[in-house]
C-alpha cells in the first residue's frame, strides 16, 4: 500500500495542477488560520446528493470542496426513491463533535441526525419521530452550554391551519422531549451564490486544517475512483509498451500457516427465480393458486391465483375460492364447475414445461367434490400446444373431503413447452389444490427434491458451505416479509408461502428442510441466514426511521424461534423440533455449526438492541454454535465501521462482508486483509462480485476475481470463508446481473467466473505456503498488481497447489522454487482459464506439465492457472 501511496502522490499532483478549484488553493506559506466553511446540499437528483461543503476567506469568494463532493448520505427509505437530504444544518458542540439534522422528505414526521468528529466519518443515523402525520422542514439546532441541552427547531408545514413551529429538545441524540409548538422564526441559514445558483446553508469559522482534511478527502477518493475504474479495454494503451515478462515465484514451504478450510462456499438466494422456476424441481407454477398482485407491489394485475391457469375449452368454467381451503396457509382453490365432461384445467408451468422422453414423473394434487359433485375420477396428462399427449393417467374416484391423489407417467416424446391438464371424468364442482408435477428424476432421486443438473453445477464448484436463504430475501421487504424458517417446513400443503422481496412469488417448497438435505447431499455446511429482527433496509413497509424493527415484546418469541431452529437442526428425536426433522425423514441430526444473523442491515440503535439480544440468548443456550454477524453492504462506510465496533464490542466471532466493486478495486485491494486485526472477529466474506459497466460476467471479471482470491487464501487465517453472489439466475428472470450460473428451463450455462470459483474450491488447502514473486525488471504499479500467486497445500490428500494469475495483455514466463519440499511428483496436473479479456465463453483446459521442486510456467496473457503436485511419501 506505501508503494500505492508514492503513486498516488504524484497523480494528485497532476490533479493538482489541472484542477481549478485546486489551483485556487493557497499555497502552505500562505494559509489562513482559520476560514469560513459553507456546509449545504442541492435540489439536485431529487435532493440525494447529500452534504457538500465550500471554503471562503471572506463570505464573498467561495471555492467549493469537490466541487460538490458529498460527504455524507442520507440513508432514509428506499434506494431509487428516498434517500434524501433537504436543508442540512450542522452545529459543532463544545467537546468537538459535528451535528447535522436535515428534513428526509414532505410527508414523514422526522428528521434525520448523525454526528461526526471530522465531518468526513460519519456515525449511524437517526431518524426520531416527532409527531406523526407531520413534516419536519428545514430543522435547526440551538446548543444551550448552561444546560447541555440541544433544542432542535422545524417548520411543520401539513399543519390545516397553515405552517406552524415545533420544538423538542434532547441531551444525547437519542431521547428526546415531546415536541411542542412555538413561536418565533430562527433562520440561522445563510445564502451564497456559489457558482451560478444561490445555495442555503450553514456557515462555520473553522480551523483551515479542517478544510484541508476535507480537500484531502475528496482527492483520495476521486484518485481511488481514478484507479478502481481502470478496465481492461484500455490495456491496449496502457500497456502498449509492454513486452513479455518474466517473473519468478519463491515459496518457503517451512513458512506454512493453517488457513481456513471452509474457504470457498456458495451463497444461494431466492433471487431471479432461483428456487421456484429454478433449482427446485416442481414443474407447475403457482401450484397452490396463491399468487397475489401484492408480490409485485400491486403492478401487474394478472399475478393473481390465477396466473399460469387455463380452461381447455368451455364446457367448464374456473374459479378461485377461500372457503375450507386444506391449510389456513394456503386459502385460495381452484373450483371447477363441470357442465359436460372433457375439458381440462392447464399449467403451463414455468415458460412451458420441459420434458424427456421415456423419464417418469409424478403428479400430485389435492381434490374435493364440493356441493355433491357426481363421483368420479380425474384424467392428469401432458400435452402439447396442438393436442399432442405426452402422458397420461388417471386417478382414483374424488370423495368429498381434501385428499391427496398422485399418479406418475412417463414422457412419450422430447417437449419443451408442455403443459399440465387435469380433466375431470365427471360432472358438477370439484375444488382443486397443490396441483404438482416432479420429475422422477431430481438431485439424489429426493422427494420434492431439486433439479439435478443444476444441483450438481453447484455440487461441480465443491463448496465447503451453502449460505440461504438470502440475502435480502432473508430479511424481507418490511417486517412481515422476513423469512421465517417455521413457514417452511412440514408438509408442502401447510407451508407458507409469501412474497418475494424480488417481485415474485416464494412458495417454501424449497425450504429449510430440503435446504438442510442439500447441504448434506453435496457435503457443505449449512449456514442459515436469520434477519437480525430487522427488516432489509430497503423496505417500503418498515414505518418511519427507516427498516423498523421486531416490536420488543415479540423479540422473545422471535429469538425462540432461533433456538428452535437449532433444535430442528441437532436436537434429538424426542425433543418438539428434532421431531419434526425426523418426521420430514430425517431421524439424525443435520449438524448445524454456524448460523448468520442480519444481512447487510442498517446499523441503527433498532438494530443493535435487537443483534445483541440475539447474540447473546444464542451465546448462553448455544455456545456450540458460531454466530455470524453483519457489517453492512459495503467495504468501508458508517455501517462497515459501525458494525465492526459492535461486533468487536460483543466479541462476535464471524462476521459477514459484503462487496461488489469494480475489477480495478479488486485489483487495487489485494492488501485489504493483510491490515486485518488478528484479534478481533474474523471475516465471511458473503457477497462479492467484480461489476464492469454493462454488468457482464466475463473473464475480465473473473480474472479480477482470480486475483483476488489469491489475497484471500493468504489471509485465510483471518477469513474463515467466502461466497460469490448471486449464485443463479434463470434467463428472462433475471433481476440482478452478473450472476454465477445461468440456466433455463433445459440448459445451464456455467459463467467464467463460475470456473474461477471452482478451481478454488476443488483446489483448496489448509495450508498457506508463504512466497515471494517478482516481476523481473518492472516495477510499474498498474503491471505489478495485475500478477498475482498463491501457494496451499492440502495436506490431506497430500497435494501443493500453485494459483497463478495473469491480468495483463502479455504472457509471464514463470519460474517457480518450492523450498523446503524434496518429495514432489515430477509431473503435475496444469489448468488454465485464459481467452480474449471480454470472453463470456472462455472455459478451463487442463493438461500435465513437468514440475518438481523448481520448475518454470508459461502464463499466457490474461490467464488463471492452477498447477496440482502430488507430495510423494
Ligand atoms: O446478491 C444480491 C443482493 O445483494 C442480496 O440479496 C443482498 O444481500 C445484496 O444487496
Amino acid at each position: 500500500m506505501k508503494k500505492l501511496f508514492a503513486f498516488m502522490g504524484s497523480i494528485c499532483f497532476i490533479a493538482f495542477l489541472c484542477d481549478p478549484v485546486q489551483a485556487a488553493r493557497p499555497l502552505s506559506a500562505n494559509q489562513p488560520d482559520s476560514v469560513y466553511l459553507f456546509a449545504y446540499a442541492t435540489n439536485k437528483n431529487f435532493n440525494r446528493n447529500g452534504l457538500h461543503f465550500a471554503w471562503s476567506k471572506d463570505k464573498t469568494k467561495w471555492f467549493c470542496l469537490g466541487p460538490e463532493h458529498s460527504y455524507l448520505r442520507c440513508d432514509y427509505g428506499r434506494w431509487g426513491a428516498e434517500k434524501r437530504m433537504i436543508t442540512p444544518f450542522i452545529i459543532q458542540s463544545p467537546d468537538g463533535w459535528w451535528h447535522c439534522i436535515w428534513s428526509l422528505n414532505e410527508k414523514d414526521g422526522t428528521f434525520a441526525h448523525a454526528a461526526s468528529k471530522d465531518l468526513i466519518h460519519w456515525k449511524r443515523q437517526s431518524y426520531p419521530v416527532m409527531a406523526q402525520g407531520k413534516n419536519c422542514l428545514q430543522p435547526e439546532i440551538a446548543y444551550r452550554h448552561e444546560t447541555g441541552e440541544y433544542t432542535i427547531t422545524w417548520i411543520s408545514s401539513s399543519e390545516p391551519a397553515g405552517s406552524t413551529r415545533y420544538s423538542t429538545t434532547t441531551l444525547d441524540f437519542k431521547n428526546y422531549t415531546p415536541a411542542k409548538s412555538c413561536s418565533g422564526s430562527s433562520n440561522k441559514r445563510e445564502t451564497f451564490v456559489l457558482t451560478d445558483t444561490p445555495e442555503t446553508g450553514t456557515v462555520h469559522k473553522v480551523a483551515w486544517e479542517t478544510v484541508e482534511n476535507l480537500i484531502n478527502e475528496y482527492q483520495l477518493v476521486a484518485y481511488k475512483n481514478q484507479l478502481f475504474n481502470e478496465q481492461a479495454a484500455d490495456d491496449p494503451v496502457r500497456f502498449a509498451w509492454l513486452k513479455p515478462l518474466h517473473a519468478t515465484l519463491l515459496v518457503d514451504t517451512r513458512q506454512s500457516f493453517p488457513i481456513s478450510q471452509h474457504l470457498f462456499g456458495v451463497f444461494f438466494e431466492d433471487i431471479s427465480y432461483a428456487a421456484d422456476g429454478g433449482l427446485y424441481a416442481e414443474l407447475v407454477q403457482n401450484r397452490d393458486f396463491e399468487y397475489d398482485p401484492s408480490d409485485k407491489e400491486g403492478n401487474d394485475k394478472t399475478w393473481n391465483s390465477y396466473k399460469a391457469w387455463s380452461l381447455t375449452g368451455n364446457q367448464m368454467s374456473f374459479h378461485i375460492d377461500t372457503v375450507s381451503p386444506i391449510h389456513p396457509h394456503n386459502p385460495h382453490y381452484a373450483v371447477l364447475d363441470v357442465a359436460s365432461s372433457g375439458d381440462g384445467l392447464a399449467n403451463e408451468g414455468f415458460d412451458g414445461i420441459v420434458l424427456k422422453a421415456g423419464e417418469k414423473y409424478n403428479a400430485s394434487l389435492f381434490a374435493r367434490l364440493l356441493n355433491g359433485g357426481k363421483k368420479g375420477k380425474l384424467t392428469v396428462r401432458l400435452t402439447g400446444k396442438n393436442g399432442e399427449v405426452y402422458g397420461t393417467a388417471i386417478t382414483r374416484p374424488i370423495s368429498s373431503k381434501w385428499e391427496k391423489y398422485t399418479v406418475s407417467f412417463t414422457a412419450l416424446q422430447d417437449a419443451v413447452d408442455a403443459r399440465l391438464e387435469v380433466v375431470p371424468q365427471f360432472t358438477g364442482k370439484i375444488g382443486l389444490d397443490m396441483i404438482s408435477l416432479f420429475p422422477q428424476k431430481t438431485f439424489k432421486g429426493r422427494t420434492n427434491g431439486l433439479r439435478p443438473d443444476i444441483a450438481q453445477t453447484i455440487a461441480d464448484l465443491h463448496p465447503r458451505f451453502v449460505r440461504f436463504p438470502g440475502g435480502c430475501v432473508a430479511h424481507g421487504d418490511g417486517l412481515g416479509n422476513i423469512y421465517r424458517w417455521k413457514n417452511t417446513i412440514g408438509p408442502l400443503e401447510a407451508r407458507k408461502p409469501q412474497r418475494n422481496l424480488w417481485g415474485y412469488h416464494q412458495t417454501a417448497g424449497l425450504g429449510y428442510f430440503e435446504f438442510f438435505q442439500f447441504c448434506e447431499d453435496i457435503k457443505a455446511e449449512p449456514l442459515p441466514v436469520i434477519a437480525a429482527g430487522v427488516p432489509c433496509q430497503n423496505s417500503g413497509t418498515g414505518g418511519s426511521g427507516q427498516q423498523g424493527g421486531i416490536p420488543m415484546c415479540d423479540m422473545p418469541q422471535y429469538i425462540q424461534d432461533i433456538l428452535d431452529l437449532i433444535e430442528y437442526a441437532n436436537g434429538d428425536v424426542k425433543t418438539t423440533w428434532g421431531k419434526k426433522r425426523a418426521e420430514a425423514g430425517h431421524p439424525q441430526p443435520f449438524n448445524l455449526k454456524y448460523i448468520g444473523i442480519g444481512n447487510e442491515d442498517l446499523i441503527t440503535d433498532i438494530f443493535e438492541e435487537r443483534f445483541t439480544m440475539i447474540f447473546n440468548a444464542l451465546k448462553e443456550k448455544h455456545p456450540e454454535i458460531t454466530v455470524i454477524g453483519t457489517v453492512g453492504p459495503f467495504c468501508e462506510g458508517t455501517d462497515y465501521e459501525e458494525g465492526w465496533e459492535i461486533a468487536t464490542k460483543l466479541g462476535v466471532p464471524i462476521v459477514d462482508e459484503h462487496y461488489y466493486q469494480t475489477p480495478g478495486w479488486f485489483i487495487y485491494n489485494q492488501d485489504f486483509y493483510d491490515k486485518y486485526d488478528r484479534n478481533k472477529s474474523k471475516v465471511y466474506l458473503g457477497e462479492y462480485a467484480a461489476h464492469l459497466p454493462g454488468r457482464p460476467n466475463n473473464l475480465e471479471t473473473a480474472l479480477a476475481e482470480a486475483l483476488y482470491l489469491t489475497s484471500v487464501e493468504r489471509n485465510g487465517d483471518v477469513v474463515e470463508m467466502t461466497s460469490y453472489a448471486p449464485l443463479l439466475a434463470k434467463e428472462g428472470h433475471t433481476h440482478w446481473n452478473p450472476d454465477l450460473i445461468y440456466f433455463n428451463n433445459r440448459e445451464v450455462k456455467p459463467t467464467v467466473g463460475y470456473y474461477v470459483q471452482q478451481l478454488y474450491g476443488q483446489n483448496a488447502g489448509n495450508e498457506y505456503l508463504p512466497g515471494k514473486s517478482s516481476l523481473a525488471g518492472n516495477n510499474n504499479p498498474a503491471v505489478q498488481r495485475r500478477f498475482a500467486t498463491s501457494v496451499v497445500r492440502d495436506t490431506l490428500n497430500q497435494v501443493v497447489i500453485v494459483k497463478l494469475v495473469n491480468l495483463l495483455p502479455v504472457s509471464i514466463q514463470t519460474d517457480v522454487k518450492l523450498d523446503g519440499l524434496t518429495n514432489l511428483a515430477s509431473t503435475g496436473s496444469r489448468t488454465v482459464l485464459t481467452g480474449e479479456i471480454s470472453s463470456k465463453t472462455a472455459k478451463p483446459v487442463s493438461d500435465s506439465i513437468p514440475v518438481g521442486p523448481e520448475f518454470s510456467c508459461s502464463l499466457p496473457a490474461y490467464s488463471f492457472t492452477v498447477i496440482r503436485i502430488k507430495i510423494n511419501s
